[in-house]
């Protein structure tokens, strides 16, 4: 959704604070109905937050991977935290509370180029299923639970690069859940094996809340990956095909932590997956368990 000029409008939308009832240009800016369109490192990690500007939408974020989103009859929004760049092979962890009564989604989200894709791994939505929108192209088990694929066009809609036409891979989980761990790759090769395939180059990979028309609220904290999680320099192993990185399904579990061993937080430099049977879970910014 997040188109690269959000940041150049968001800076001249503060000139029109004064057609909103009751503002005027001197208003702070946490008296805007709507949090601006912003991007940037928060405590870390990447964040991305992009609405319509309509509605009400408030985009807040607290240490490590936190942030919290709380709307009223918004418009379309999508915000969170995670990382530019983004990467098939990280497993992300993550909890908190989702609350969309309304139509909204808590989903690993991101973007490549070459082809310009945008992908959604759902883990929970309110009351509009996107799949049902979607082409079904089959299932992928994985994390615990089965996921349904779908693919769809999005024809002359908002993107990072502008007004364009592309496609959106979506996985979304049968059996909605808030917090736990999605291991990207295993989504990854379950598209590619439907011919969706990614981008060579990726853009973002935020875990997100998104919503469409809706109100609810959302409260989140993001940790884990390939590289120790909420790390703000990345090693330079992320990869640009959609090449499966193991075989078995899963992360490289011959060398993961074992159960309630430590599998990722700030400056951790140990492994960052569980052997089979747990999961890894942050518990602060500073340390995840494999639970
Ligand atoms: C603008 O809004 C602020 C805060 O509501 C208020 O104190 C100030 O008087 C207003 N200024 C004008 C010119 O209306
Ligand atoms: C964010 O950017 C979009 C264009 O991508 C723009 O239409 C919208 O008004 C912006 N949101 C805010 C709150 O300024
Ligand atoms: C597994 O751990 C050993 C010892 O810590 C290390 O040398 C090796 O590179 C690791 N292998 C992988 C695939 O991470």
């Amino acid at each position: 959704m997040v188109q690269a000029t959000s940041l150049v409008l968001a800076a001249a939308a503060i000139g029109t604070v004064a057609a909103i009832p009751g503002g005027n240009s001197t208003t702070p800016l946490a008296k805007r109905a709507v949090t601006p369109n912003s991007t940037g490192t928060n405590n870390g990690y990447y964040y991305s937050w992009w609405s319509d500007g309509s509605g009400t939408a408030t985009y807040t974020m607290g240490s490590g991977g936190q942030f919290a989103v709380t709307w009223q009859n918004s418009g379309n929004f999508v915000g969170g935290k995670g990382w530019a760049t983004g990467t098939t092979n990280r497993v992300v962890s993550y909890s908190g509370s989702f609350n969309s009564p309304g139509n909204g989604y808590l989903t690993l989200y991101g973007w490549t180029r070459n082809a310009l894709i945008e992908y959604y791994i759902v883990d929970s939505y309110g009351t509009y299923n996107p799949c049902q929108g979607g082409q079904k192209k089959g299932t992928v088990n994985t994390d615990g639970g089965t996921y349904d694929i779908c693919l769809s066009t999005r024809t002359n809609q908002p993107s990072i690069d502008g007004t364009s036409t592309f496609q959106q891979y979506w996985s979304v989980r049968q059996s909605k859940r808030v917090g736990g761990t999605i291991t990207v790759a295993n989504h990854v090769n379950a598209w590619a094996a439907q011919g969706m395939r990614l981008g060579s180059s990726h853009s973002y990979q935020v875990l997100a809340c998104e919503g469409y028309q809706s109100s609810g609220s959302c409260s989140i904290n993001v940790g884990g990956s390939t590289s120790g999680g909420g790390q703000t320099t990345q090693p330079p192993q992320q990869t640009t095909t959609t090449r499966p990185t193991t075989t078995n399904g899963g992360g490289n579990t011959g060398n993961c932590s074992a159960k309630y061993g430590q599998c990722g937080g700030q400056g951790w430099a140990g492994a960052t997956c569980c052997q089979s049977g747990s999961t890894c879970r942050a518990s602060n910014q500073w340390y995840s368990q494999c639970l």
